[in-house]
C-alpha cells in the first residue's frame, strides 16, 4: 500500500466559491477517494487563502472587519464542500496560528541559508492577481488577465534570490519527468525557467494584513509567499518533522493553469532554499469557460452569467450532488479547458446517468423481481461479459492512477453500455423464469456491482445506493479495490430492490 497526499489551491476569500473552484475540489476529492479505495494512506487538504490586498479590500467594501469577513467567507467554502460531499481530511486557513508558525520557521530557514536580502522594489501591481508586472509584460500598463489599470508600487522590500535556482530547477525538471503534468504544462514551466528568473519581492510594508516577517517587524509577507507554505503547515512543518517526512514525498498539488509559475517555479525553488525536496508532483488543470472566457465571479458581476448558475450549492440543489460531481469529472479532461453550461449538465445527466446507468439498474432490478422472485442470481464464471469487464477494470484503474478521472469514467461507462447491449440481446424480460434468465441477470448484477466499485470515487452516494439495492451490505468502499474489483464476487441469493428511478429524466431547458 502506498501513500497519497493531495492538495487543492487554497482559495481567496474575497468572494464566495463558484463552480470553477468546485471543479478543482471535486477532482481532488475523487482522486483522494480513489486512493483510499486502493488502500493507500491518504491525506486530502483544501482550505482558504486569507491574506493579501484583495481580501482586505473585499472586507472594506462589505463594511466588516477583515477577520469577520474571512471567517464568514471561509465558512461558505466549507459549506459548499460539505454540500458536494468533499472528503477532505483537513481544512486550512492561512490566518490560523499553526500556519503563522510554519511560515515563520520556513522563511527563517531560507533567510538563514542566505537567499533573502533587502532592496528597493519598483513595479506595476495588479491586486486581482496579487502579482507584479513589468511594463513589457503588461498590456499597455493594464493587467493582461484582468484588464484593470496596474498600480505603481515602490517599496523597500525583502527579496528572495529566485535567480540562484535556475540551474537547479532545470536539473530537477530533467531528473523528474513526471514533476509537472500534463506535458504541455511542464514545457510551459520549463521554458519559463529557461527564459531566466528574476528575484522576487516577498514582503510588504504598505499593508499589515499578513504574516509578520520574523526578522523585521515592519514587514509582512507578500500573500503568495505565505500561501504556498500551507501545503507544509498542514503536515506539521516546523512542529513535527516525522509527519512532514511521512507525507511530503507523496505530495500532489492539483492547480489551475493560471498559477503554474507560483507552483512549478517559485515553490520548488523555495523548498530547495529551505533545504527541502520540492513537492513530488503538480497536476495542472484547465479552466471552465463560459462563452470561451474563464468563468469567474467578475463575469457574473458583468452579467455574462447568472450568479445562481455558477453557485455550487444552487447547482447541487438543482441537479443532485452526484450528477454535479459526475459532470465536473466527466465533461472535461484534466489539463484542458471546457465550456461550462446548464445544457451541458442536463445532457450528461440525461444520457450517461438517466439513459445508461439509471436504466441499467432499473431494468435489472425490475426483471429480478418479476422473474427471480426478487433474489439476485449469481454470475457465471464464463460470462460473455467477463472479458470486457476485466478490460474495463484495468483501464479504469490505470486512468485513475494517472490523474485522468474523465478517462476513468469513460472506461467504466463502456461496461454499462456493454451490459445494456447484452440485456437487449438476451431480452431476459421475454424469457420464462429459469436457468437462462438467472444466467443473464446474474451476469448483469455482477457488472452493476463492478460499476459501483469503479465509479464510487466519482459518485459515492449513488454507488452506495445501488450497492444496497442489489442486496449487498455495507458499501463499495468497505473492501479494497484489489479484492472487490474481480469478476464473480456477487454472491447471489440476495434480496434485490426495485427502487425509485435513480436519475429521473430532466426536460431540456428546465
Ligand atoms: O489563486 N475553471 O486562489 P483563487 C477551473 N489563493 N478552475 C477554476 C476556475 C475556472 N473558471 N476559477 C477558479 C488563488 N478555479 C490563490 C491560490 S495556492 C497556494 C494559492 C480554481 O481563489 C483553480 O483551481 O483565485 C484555480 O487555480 C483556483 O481556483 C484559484 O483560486
Ligand atoms: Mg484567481
Amino acid at each position: 500500500m502506498g501513500r497519497f497526499y493531495i492538495t487543492t489551491p487554497i482559495y481567496y476569500v474575497n468572494d464566495a466559491p463558484h463552480v470553477g473552484h468546485a471543479y478543482c475540489t471535486v477532482n481532488a476529492d475523487a482522486m483522494a477517494r480513489w486512493h483510499r479505495l486502493v488502500g493507500d494512506d491518504t491525506k486530502f487538504l483544501t482550505g482558504t487563502d486569507e491574506h493579501g490586498q484583495k481580501v482586505a479590500d473585499a472586507a472594506a467594501k462589505n463594511g466588516v472587519s477583515i477577520q469577520e469577513w474571512t471567517d464568514q467567507t471561509s465558512r461558505r467554502f466549507r459549506e459548499a464542500w460539505d454540500t458536494l460531499g468533499i472528503s477532505n481530511d483537513d481544512f486550512i486557513r492561512t490566518t490560523e496560528p499553526r500556519h503563522y508558525e510554519s511560515v515563520q520557521k520556513f522563511l527563517m530557514a531560507i533567510y538563514e541559508n542566505g537567499y533573502i536580502y533587502k532592496d528597493v522594489y519598483q513595479g506595476l501591481y495588479c491586486i486581482s492577481c496579487e502579482d507584479y508586472f513589468t511594463l513589457e509584460s503588461s498590456d499597455d500598463g493594464k493587467c493582461p488577465i484582468h484588464g484593470r489599470l496596474l498600480t505603481e508600487m515602490e517599496e523597500e522590500n525583502w527579496f528572495f534570490r529566485l535567480s540562484a535556482f535556475e540551474d537547479r530547477l532545470l536539473e530537477y525538471y530533467d531528473a523528474h519527468p513526471g514533476f509537472v503534468t500534463p506535458e504541455t504544462k511542464r514545457n510551459e514551466a520549463y521554458s519559463f525557467v529557461k527564459g531566466g528568473l528574476r528575484d522576487i519581492s516577498i514582503t510588504r510594508t504598505s499593508i499589515s494584513w499578513g504574516v509578520p516577517v520574523p526578522w523585521d517587524e515592519q514587514h509582512v509577507f507578500y500573500v503568495w509567499y505565505d500561501a504556498l507554505i500551507n501545503y507544509l503547515t498542514a503536515i506539521g512543518y516546523g512542529r513535527d518533522d516525522d509527519e512532514v517526512g511521512e507525507w511530503w514525498p507523496w505530495s500532489h498539488h492539483l492547480i489551475g493553469k493560471e498559477i503554474i509559475r507560483f507552483h512549478c517555479v517559485w515553490w520548488p525553488a523555495m523548498c530547495m532554499a529551505a533545504g527541502l525536496e520540492p513537492p513530488s508532483h503538480v497536476q495542472v488543470h484547465g479552466w471552465l469557460l463560459v462563452g470561451g472566457q474563464k468563468l469567474s465571479k467578475t463575469m457574473a458581476a458583468e452579467g455574462a452569467v447568472r450568479l445562481s448558475d455558477i453557485s455550487p450549492v444552487v447547482l447541487t440543489n438543482e441537479f443532485g450532488v452526484d450528477p454535479i460531481r459526475y459532470y465536473l469529472l466527466r465533461d472535461t479532461s484534466l489539463g484542458n479547458d471546457g465550456e461550462f453550461s446548464l445544457e451541458g449538465i442536463t445532457h450528461r445527466y440525461n444520457t450517461d446517468l438517466a439513459n445508461n446507468l439509471g436504466n441499467l439498474v432499473a431494468r435489472v432490478t425490475t426483471v429480478v423481481n418479476s422473474k427471480c422472485a426478487g433474489k439476485g442470481p449469481a454470475p457465471r464464471t464464463d460470462s460473455p461479459l467477463r472479458v470486457e469487464a476485466e478490460l474495463v477494470i484495468h483501464e479504469t484503474a490505470a486512468a485513475w492512477n494517472r490523474f485522468a478521472p474523465q478517462s476513468a469514467l469513460e472506461a467504466t461507462w463502456r461496461l454499462i453500455g456493454s451490459t445494456n447491449a447484452f440485456l437487449e440481446q438476451n431480452a431476459p424480460w421475454k424469457m420464462e423464469p429459469g436457468r437462462d434468465v438467472d444466467d443473464v441477470l446474474g451476469d448483469a448484477l455482477e457488472a452493476i456491482r463492478l460499476v459501483t466499485v469503479l465509479a464510487t470515487p466519482a459518485m459515492p452516494g449513488v454507488c452506495e445506493e445501488i450497492w444496497r439495492r442489489i442486496g449487498l451490505g455495507g458499501s463499495p468502499i468497505d473492501e479494497i479495490f484489489e479484492r472487490s474489483a474481480v469478476w464473480g464476487r456477487y454472491p447471489g441469493g440476495r434480496d434485490v430492490e426495485k427502487g425509485d428511478p435513480l436519475f429521473p429524466r430532466i426536460k431540456s431547458g428546465a
